[in-house]
């Protein structure tokens, strides 16, 4: 079952863990990681799997339906694990059309191909979408998202990610495709852009730069390490129910400016600065656009069908976290050079 598998978006954060995870634990699968390569995709991510014999990379767009087609009938793919998206919401207030394009119609490419190449035999397929808890919206100061909860997207990168929800099980429902979608909290870990706030705290923090807290930093999302959301999708992808939603999580939620003075405090200590140092750095920027409280997930469902835990506490997580930027300044380097200063310049120069 599931032999050759096509990763998309491997190259990327959470992506690379996913391949490292199967190229390591699988060595009897074909892994094939197909990704554009955009600002957000990087093969030095896999630089420890890149020549592993079940390994190959392959570039290119997942919007692309020819050159898709092509690839299903050159591999004949027994499982897709799509993680492939634009995945940054402040860029999809600035650009919401490159999220409708690769989030919404790349996935419609990869389910059409899916069943296309499929129809025959459905027996060991499988699509697996990895998806956000952001499709849920935004909590108010109680309660969770559960897999029954309403989807009610408010930026334009989470309603992309719902509309490729809804497509997902409109191919599974329609033409009985065997899908599974997983809906995930905030990743944190290695890898992970410098866009995204706890990366680029810490980016900041290490060069002195001001550390932007939108708003009054009182928004709350709920962290999970990144190799512990990669656990669950091997799980849910080996052991998960078809036509089945996943909600995975943390249990574990933080205001934002707590995250931030935790953050602030072990870096003080990474870097042997005194107590209290890294924290001056905090600047209160003008808030995001429709920016969601709250989010929080409920993943009892797949703790109790799937036996899935989350596997660290958040404190060692977040100093691992910290412990591998400083390690990899060459890494933080390539990412944040070229592309990287013009995006910054234009998010946080007038905030
Ligand atoms: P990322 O931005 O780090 O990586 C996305 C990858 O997709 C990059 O390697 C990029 O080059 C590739 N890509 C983008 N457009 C492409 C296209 N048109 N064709 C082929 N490849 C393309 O994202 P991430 O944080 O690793 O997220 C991966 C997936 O997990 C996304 O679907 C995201 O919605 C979901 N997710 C992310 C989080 C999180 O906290 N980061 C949480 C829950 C779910
Ligand atoms: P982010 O990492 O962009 O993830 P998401 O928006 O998908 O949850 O942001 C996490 C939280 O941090 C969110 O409430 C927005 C906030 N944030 C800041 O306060 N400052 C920043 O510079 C960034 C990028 C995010």
């Amino acid at each position: 079952m599931h032999n050759t598998i096509l990763i998309t978006g491997g190259a990327g954060f959470i992506g690379s863990h996913v391949v490292r995870l199967f190229v390591k634990n699988y060595p009897h699968y074909q892994i094939i990681n197909l990704d554009a390569l955009t600002y957000a995709g990087n093969l030095e991510n896999l630089k420890d799997v890149k020549d592993q014999p079940n390994y190959k990379f392959v570039k290119g767009d997942i919007t692309d339906e020819p050159f898709i087609d092509e690839l299903f009938a050159t591999y004949k793919f027994d499982g897709v694990i799509h993680l492939a998206a634009e995945s940054h919401v402040d860029r999809s207030i600035m650009d919401p059309l490159a999220f409708i394009k690769t989030n919404v119609m790349g996935t419609a490419v990869l389910l059409n191909a899916s069943r296309k190449y499929w129809k025959d035999n459905y027996e060991g397929k499988l699509f697996y979408h990895v998806s956000t808890d952001e499709v849920y919206g935004s909590l108010g100061e109680e309660g969770f998202f559960t897999e029954q909860t309403a989807f009610d997207p408010r930026s334009p990168y989470s309603a992309s990610k719902a509309s490729s929800d809804h497509f997902v099980l409109a191919y599974y429902h329609t033409y009985h495709l065997p899908a599974i979608i997983s809906n995930c909290s905030n990743n944190y870990g290695s890898n992970h852009f410098p866009e995204k706030l706890i990366p680029l705290a810490i980016h900041n923090i290490k060069n002195n730069k001001p550390v932007p807290v939108y708003g009054k930093g009182e928004n709350v999302r709920d962290w999970l390490f990144v190799e512990d959301h990669a656990r669950a999708i091997d799980t849910i992808f080996h052991k998960g129910r078809v036509g089945e939603t996943y909600n995975i999580g943390g249990f574990n939620e933080w205001k934002n400016i707590d995250l931030i003075n935790l953050l602030c405090m072990i870096m003080d200590k990474k870097l042997q600065r005194a107590p209290g140092t890294s924290a001056k750095l905090i600047t209160f920027v003008k808030d995001r656009a429709g920016h969601d409280l709250r989010y929080a997930i409920d993943a009892t469902k797949l703790n109790k069908e799937l036996g899935w835990e989350p596997s660290l506490q958040f404190e060692e997580g977040l100093e691992k976290t910290v412990e591998w930027y400083l390690a990899n300044e060459e890494w933080l380097e390539h990412v944040t050079s070229g592309a990287y200063q013009d995006y910054y310049s234009d998010q946080y120069q007038k905030r």
